[in-house]
């Protein structure tokens, strides 16, 4: 651990420096994606906004019957990017439809053509963490079941006594290219009551800091690090997945006691052109804020999560029921799961993987996108 000294740079080895100056270099704002434009395929389909700054609800409409309709995917897209999480209700889409929409609305979105769908370091189908309703092994499904997490994470689950708030992340942010949008169905729903989702707005994060610190965030890297996953596997006997996870940049170095990687502080979503707080909560516990002391880096890591899990009037709560589905920008929002449950709860998630992160200086944020500051 380094002292807590102004001298010190957290950024603790010379490669890691370099791609922090790398990654913080100047780049032709040119070069930068154009935001993009909704088209208005959707407005025929009954829907409501959740809240005023995230989350939209399309009670009736079946994503099965416009997943062939680019023009309404792409929208589709652009509407998660915008309102962060959108909310369908008793869907008919097989697991291998939710491949095909998450896959769509990535490539619709402007995608990196080389881009996939996200395989899972751990979730793998070695593991039978990966099978789709049918038994079929399939490394790009990853099964989200409460049985199985019973087993791993005793203390989380029923009477728990661990802070809830721990559990806030954005999903897979050690990755060099992390995951744009995230499809999850929940087919087995608790019988009981409890188990919702919470999601939180990134971009509402970053309009509640004053405009003299969103200057200081703007020119802040992060070193995003899950040092979990090679313990886990030699522990549990597991196989880590092998060969990129989703894009050929996301690969296993077998030589790295941790998967790491430097993202910029403030993240520009491609598709909406906005900025968000890109720190992913949690995802961050085991990293660190670069070129500042590691008391400033332990005092920014409490401001930040402070502003997503102390601010409810940016979170959004799904009540989940059987063949429900949530579409999430994981660009621009955190979620965590709520444990409270004692019955049976058995979800699939499938994750399309986005552009490399980056910060457009001429970007702007929600609020002065839509000039209501
Ligand atoms: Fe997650």
């Amino acid at each position: 651990m380094a002292p807590p000294s102004a001298e010190v740079d957290t950024a603790n080895s010379p490669e890691l420096r370099q791609h922090v100056k790398d990654t913080t270099k100047k780049t032709p704002s040119s070069s930068f994606p154009k935001p993009l434009k909704y088209s208005g395929s959707l407005d025929e389909y009954e829907h409501c906004d959740v809240t005023s700054v995230i989350g939209r609800e399309f009670p009736k409409l079946q994503l099965s019957k416009i997943l062939e309709d680019d023009a309404k995917i792409r929208d589709l897209a652009i509407t998660v990017s915008q309102r962060g999480v959108v909310f369908f209700r008793k869907q008919d889409l097989t697991n291998q439809g939710l491949k095909v929409l998450a896959q769509k609305l990535g490539k619709l979105s402007g995608g990196p053509k080389e881009a996939g769908l996200y395989r899972h370091p751990l979730s793998n189908y070695k593991q039978n963490f990966a099978i789709d309703e049918d038994g079929a092994q399939d490394d790009e499904i990853s099964l989200i079941s409460s049985e199985q997490r019973r087993g791993w994470y005793k203390d989380k689950y029923g009477h728990t006594k661990v802070l809830a708030s721990g559990g806030w992340h954005s999903d897979f942010t050690f990755e060099h290219n992390p995951t744009d949008y995230g499809v999850f169905k929940v087919v087995e729903a608790p019988e009981d009551v409890g188990g919702d989702t919470i999601w939180a707005s990134a971009y509402e994060a970053y309009d509640r800091i004053s405009p003299f610190f969103q200057k200081t965030a703007d020119a802040l890297t992060a070193t995003h690090r899950n040092p979990n996953f090679h313990s886990q596997a030699r522990n549990g006997g597991f196989e880590l997945v092998q060969g990129p996870r989703g894009h050929p940049d996301n690969v296993v170095d077998k030589d790295a006691d941790a998967y790491e990687v430097v993202h910029p502080l403030v993240r520009t979503n491609p598709v909406t052109g906005w900025k968000s707080l890109f720190t992913g909560v949690n995802s961050l516990r085991d990293g660190n804020i670069n070129g500042v002391t590691e008391r400033e880096n332990e005092i920014l890591k409490d401001y930040f999560k402070q502003l997503f899990v102390e601010n409810h009037d940016l979170q959004v709560r799904n009540r989940w029921g059987k063949n429900d589905i949530a579409i999430w920008d994981d660009r621009s929002v955190v979620h965590v799961a709520t444990n409270d449950y004692f019955g049976k709860r058995t979800a699939y998630r499938v994750s399309s993987v986005g552009e490399k992160p980056y910060f457009d200086p001429n970007s702007v944020s929600r609020r002065e996108a839509l000039n209501s500051l």
